[in-house]
C-alpha cells in the first residue's frame, strides 16, 4: 500500500470511531415537542386550526391582552407599528402595513399566534387569534363587521396588495 492509501485508511478508521463515540447530547424529539414548533400556516390556509372569531370578539381580546400598549388604540399605531391603515407605498421607505403590503390574510393569523403579544408569544388561544385576525381585517375595512373568521373563511379573504406579488421563478416551485 502506498503512503496515501494508508493515510486514507487511517482517516476512514478515525472517522468511523468518531461516529461511534457520539457526544450523547440531547434527546430524540417527542411528538408533543414537535407539535409546539409545527405551527406554520400557509397562504392557502394549510395548517389553520379549528376555531373561529369575529371582529367584536377581537376588539375585546385586543384590549384584554394589552395589544394597545404597543400598537395603539384600535391598532392605529403607537410605540410599535400600526396594524390598521394603508398609507401609499410611493417611496422605498414608505411604511409597509398589513393593508398596503401583506399578500395573504392567513399571515395575520400565523404571525399573531407565533409572535404576539411581543413579550408573551404563543399564549393566545386559537379562538383569540381568529378573533384578533378578524378585528384587524375589519378595522382595515377588508372584511365586514359581522364576518366570522375561521379556517374556511380566512384563506378566502383577498388582501388589497395580493396581486402585486410576482413569482420570479415559477418553474422552481
Ligand atoms: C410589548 C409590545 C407589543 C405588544 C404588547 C404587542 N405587540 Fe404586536 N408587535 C410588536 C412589535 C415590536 C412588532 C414588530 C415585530 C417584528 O417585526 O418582528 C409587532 C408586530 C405585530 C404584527 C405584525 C405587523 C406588521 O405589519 O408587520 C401584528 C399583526 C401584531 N404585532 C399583532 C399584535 C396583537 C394582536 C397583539 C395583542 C395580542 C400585539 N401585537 C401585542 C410589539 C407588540
Amino acid at each position: 500500500m502506498c503512503t496515501h492509501k494508508i493515510l486514507l485508511a487511517a482517516l476512514l478508521l478515525a472517522a468511523g470511531a468518531a461516529r461511534a463515540e457520539q457526544p450523547n447530547l440531547g434527546r430524540p424529539v417527542s411528538e408533543s415537542d414537535l407539535k409546539a414548533w409545527d405551527i406554520s400556516v400557509l397562504g392557502d390556509g394549510t395548517g389553520l386550526p379549528p376555531g373561529s372569531g369575529t371582529p367584536a370578539q377581537g376588539a375585546r381580546v385586543y384590549v384584554e391582552k394589552g395589544c394597545a400598549t404597543c400598537h395603539g388604540e384600535g391598532g392605529k399605531g403607537g410605540r410599535n407599528g400600526a396594524l390598521v391603515g394603508s398609507p401609499p407605498i410611493d417611496r422605498i421607505e414608505a411604511p409597509k402595513t398589513i393593508a398596503n403590503f401583506w399578500g395573504s390574510a392567513t399571515t395575520i393569523f400565523d404571525f399573531t399566534r407565533r409572535a404576539m403579544p411581543y413579550v408573551q408569544p404563543q399564549t393566545l388561544t386559537d379562538d383569540e387569534v381568529y378573533a384578533l385576525t378578524a378585528f384587524i381585517l375589519e378595522q382595515n375595512k377588508i372584511i365586514g363587521p359581522n364576518d366570522v373568521i375561521d379556517a374556511k373563511t380566512l384563506p378566502k379573504v383577498k388582501m388589497p396588495n395580493a396581486d402585486n406579488f410576482i413569482v420570479r421563478f415559477p418553474d422552481r416551485i
